[in-house]
């Protein structure tokens, strides 16, 4: 039998697609899981907050302490290459004569699961303080629609592209996913040449400090919607529909309007990043949309050279 807890929680974490009601959902995951330690009861926690299709990283998951509101930290430096396995899973025991049980999760956000500080780690945080490490990385490249992006991420757009679909937002384009250090270097120097130092390193990184680089980041279009790499893609039903809808599939827009004093750049309403549906969740949660801000990192206006 199960106890009237455990009733609720299988009633409550079916898997499914979140919808409107994640932030009621996400209400109560923090008052059962509250419940839970408060009762000391023990249960296997494995699947992870509200999220979407399974993706390489949430496949992963990490059995934590129960604590109902995790604080990260900048500090998380632990392992995490992209697709790694950050601690083993664990699968709760299903008592004789019951069927399986729903994976259940109270708190699954573990702010220590991927490093912050390595360029193979889906967490890593670029920006114009922080170079890549080592600065001549390069990810294991997959493809979609015949544009090189990390392979994770190429997963992660193929999912986000058919909920789109689905949605009839449109077709989603990758006009620019992996571009290694000396393509940067082409992407720096023409913005700088044709908008000026200002404005050009407003939209384009230096060498060496692109989240491009990394093969997580994404400059998405939408066919036949226009507004291509221009502030107006906002407003197009696409670019619309991928700032809400983003981060089930594990991205945010990393360079959202009004934040250039903390990230460096202009209003990018194209630029998605993929840091998995665990982050995207939990900054979606927590309404945080800065990468800087959620882990408490400096603001990165400018470079220091
Ligand atoms: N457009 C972004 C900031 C880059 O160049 O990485
Ligand atoms: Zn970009």
């Amino acid at each position: 039998m199960m106890s009237p807890i455990e009733v609720r929680l299988e009633l409550m974490f079916q898997p499914k697609r979140p919808t409107g009601s994640f932030l009621v959902n996400r209400l109560l995951t923090v008052i059962i899981s509250s419940a839970l330690v408060l009762g000391g009861a023990g249960i296997a926690a494995t699947a992870a907050t509200p999220s979407p299709t399974p993706t390489p990283e949430n496949t992963h998951q990490v059995e934590l302490p129960a604590s109902p509101n995790p604080t990260p930290t900048a500090n998380g430096d632990p392992s995490g290459a992209i697709g790694g396995t950050p601690s083993p899973s664990v699968t709760p025991a299903t008592p004789p004569g019951e069927t399986t049980a729903p994976v259940v999760c109270g708190v699954c956000f573990n702010p220590t699961s991927y490093s912050l500080v390595k360029a193979n780690s889906l967490w890593v945080v670029a920006n114009k303080q922080r170079p890549l490490n080592p600065i001549t990385y390069k990810p294991e490249i997959g493809y979609f629609k015949g544009v090189q992006v990390a392979k994770v991420t190429a997963v992660a757009l193929n999912q986000m592209a058919a909920g789109m679909l689905k949605a009839k937002a449109g077709t989603l384009l990758l006009n620019s996913g992996y571009r290694s250090y000396a393509t940067q270097v082409s992407v720096h120097d023409r913005q700088v040449a044709r908008l000026g130092l200002k404005a050009g390193e407003a939209l384009a990184a230096r060498p060496g400090y692109s989240e491009h680089q990394t093969g997580l980041a994404a400059d998405v279009s939408a066919a036949g919607q226009g507004c291509t790499i221009q502030v107006c893609f906002a407003t197009t039903k696409a670019g619309k529909w991928l700032a809400a809808n983003s981060w089930q599939y594990g991205f945010i827009l990393r360079y959202p309007n009004g934040q250039t004093a903390t990230t460096g750049y202009q209003f990018e309403p194209w630029h998605f990043r993929y840091v998995g549906v665990n982050l995207a969740t939990e900054m979606k949660s927590q309404n945080i949309t800065v990468l800087e801000k959620f882990w408490k990192l400096p603001a990165a206006p400018s470079y220091n050279y």
